[in-house]
């Protein structure tokens, strides 16, 4: 389809995956630290496996694709330069907790499991109230085209 997004669609479709990708994360987590609390360690270890996997298959892809697509128009838009950096920040204490996440166990991993969603929580608020309003306003920052068609981003079509 040859169209493209209005800035505001744009806008609309990352906030969309956010919200998206919060669901996911809490109810997974929340699994996580039910099976901790019934002392169930058999689930709590299966729990904790689907919980890195989407960290893995999501989670991190999520960030790099940020990182490669969207945080470069930062450059060019003075207000949203250090955010972008702060932002960065953000990605490497997700990441170093999911890393956690791999070596931990009971409920240190179920209390690690929620970090992972506040931390995720806090930081999409972020982009969605600041970072991502300032660069679809920004004349030539290039973020609708950006996002296009990015699914870690936007989500499968
Ligand atoms: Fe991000
Ligand atoms: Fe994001």
């Amino acid at each position: 389809m040859a169209s493209h997004l209005s800035a505001g669609q744009a806008l609309a479709a990352v906030r969309s995956h956010h919200a998206d990708m919060l669901d996911r994360a809490s109810a997974l987590s929340q699994a996580l630290t039910a099976a901790v609390e019934a002392g169930d360690s058999g689930t709590a270890y299966d729990e904790k496996g689907n919980l890195i996997e989407w960290c893995a298959d999501d989670l991190v892809p999520h960030c790099v694709a940020e990182e490669g697509r969207i945080y470069p128009a930062a450059a060019g838009v003075a207000e949203a330069q250090l955010l972008a950096e702060g932002l960065r920040h953000d990605h490497e204490a997700l990441a170093a907790l999911v890393e956690e996440l791999r070596v931990s166990d009971g409920v240190r991993a179920a209390a690690v499991g929620q970090a992972i969603v506040r931390a995720f929580a806090l930081h999409a608020d972020k982009e969605d109230a600041l970072l991502f309003p300032a660069l679809a306003e920004a004349p030539g920052s290039g973020f609708s085209e950006a996002i296009e068609g990015l699914e870690e981003v936007v989500g499968a079509a």
